[in-house]
């Protein structure tokens, strides 16, 4: 292994605070770890691009050797995020014109009337947890809305993103974690009967109704239509609400930030950015190595994964000056917290736009909002790849 470098995945300090430990794989060739096998850290921005572009030397497709079968969790179907071209276009191209701008553009409406009946249901409230309740609520009723989802079933749609995320802890070579497992056996069930029943329904014009004529119609597969519904039902949760909760803490956490987005409202959008920039709820995404290749003076065995570090390029000193530095002012064109290239993040538009509405409105809503216990350590699920906020208590009396 060449470039080894000391960088354990597992070290709760890295969920607790990643930065530090991006900064001795910045410089030089890409480091490697062992983790079962061996794993490329790609980390400075130039690299972190390079290789997401470079589609035919890095994959998104999980290996089907012996240390990832535990890990072909989609049971042999495709899935966009897990597939190579052509499958992968072929089954975006199929989604597509639900998260387009001009669609996102039509949902902003019903955000807003989600927005405010949340934020009334907190009125007269002195004290109260941002994370659970405001930032979760958001992205799982409009999804659900747009979706078409029965509301009711919330516990159960969050009980899969929960398992959903479990997967992200899992390294090449362990076991399945039985929380994901349950919650697979029990996401394909629930859309197997609805695709089921809608089947023997007249035709519908929302998204299942969608996902049924592209099955009818050949372009799908019913495993691809039970897969798409639990990916785009699940992807955008936890993702969305952890970059909600953070835009709250990185605000709340720099009162002078703060003080000027309430003087200009413009740099709301500004504001989601740099966060996105600064403080993201994704960290890291996977990539596998086609064949052998010698990548920026590491040699990298076909099959094995690299970690795309995000995070660490997006506080690059080489593309964003004085990154650690909280600035919703910055030019933050080019921030890569929704990922470049083929695969960049189906939901951008979306999320954007749920974060944007959201932080107008707890803006406008909450005008003296501060932390209920600024000096407590903020605590996060997840793990090195994702990380989002357990609870952020907030005092708007
Ligand atoms: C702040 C919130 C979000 C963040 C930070 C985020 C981040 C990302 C990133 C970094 C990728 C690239 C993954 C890769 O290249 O391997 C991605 C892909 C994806 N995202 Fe998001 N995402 C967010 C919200 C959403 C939402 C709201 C949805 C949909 C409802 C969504 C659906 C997807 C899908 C389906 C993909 C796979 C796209 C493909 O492989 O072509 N995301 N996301």
């Amino acid at each position: 292994m060449s470039n080894a470098v000391d960088f354990n995945p597992i070290d709760p300090r890295i969920v607790a605070d990643p930065f530090p430990f991006y900064k001795p794989l910045m410089h030089g060739p890409p480091k490697q770890i062992f983790l079962g096998q061996t794993t490329t850290l790609i980390a400075c921005y130039d690299h972190v691009v390079k290789a997401l572009k470079d589609v035919d030397n890095f994959k998104n497709e999980i290996p089907k050797d012996e240390v990832n079968a535990a890990l072909d969790v989609f049971g042999g179907a495709k899935v966009i995020s897990f597939a190579d071209e052509p499958d992968h276009s072929r089954l975006r191209k199929l989604v597509q014109r639900t998260f387009s701008p001009k669609s996102v553009r039509s949902y902003t409406g019903q955000t807003q009337s989600i927005v405010d009946g949340i934020i009334e249901k907190l009125r007269g409230r002195s004290e109260f947890d941002f994370v659970s309740e405001f930032a979760y609520l958001i992205p799982l009723y409009v999804i659900c809305w747009m979706m078409d989802m029965p509301l009711e079933h919330r516990d159960l749609y969050q009980r899969w993103a929960r398992g959903l995320s479990a997967i992200g802890a899992t390294e090449p070579g362990q076991k399945v974690p039985l929380s994901f497992s349950q919650a697979q056996a029990s996401w394909r069930k629930y859309f197997s009967e609805m695709i089921d029943r809608r089947l023997k329904e007249s035709p519908e014009e929302d998204f299942l109704g969608e996902m049924i004529d592209f099955y009818r119609q050949d372009q799908m597969s019913y495993e691809d239509a039970v897969n798409m519904m639990m990916l785009v039902l699940l992807a955008g949760q936890d993702t969305t609400a952890g970059l909600l909760a953070n835009v709250a803490k990185n605000l709340l956490t720099h009162p002078e930030q703060l003080e000027l987005l309430r003087g200009r409202p413009e740099l709301v959008n500004n504001t989601v950015e740099e966060t996105m920039r600064f403080d993201n709820s994704v960290l890291l995404i996977t990539r596998y190595a086609g064949e052998d290749v010698n990548f920026e003076g590491t040699d990298i065995a076909g099959g094995s994964p690299l970690f795309v570090i995000l995070a660490a390029a997006n506080r690059d000193p080489a593309k964003f000056p004085d990154p650690d530095t909280y600035d919703i002012t910055r030019n933050t064109d080019e921030h890569l917290g929704l990922g470049l290239g083929l695969h960049f993040c189906l939901g951008a538009y979306l999320a954007r736009m749920e974060n944007q509405v959201a932080l107008a409105s707890w803006l406008k809503a909450f005008p003296k909002m501060r932390l209920s216990n600024p000096d407590a350590p903020f605590k996060y699920r997840g793990g090195h790849r994702n990380r989002a906020l357990t609870e952020l208590m907030v005092r708007v009396d």
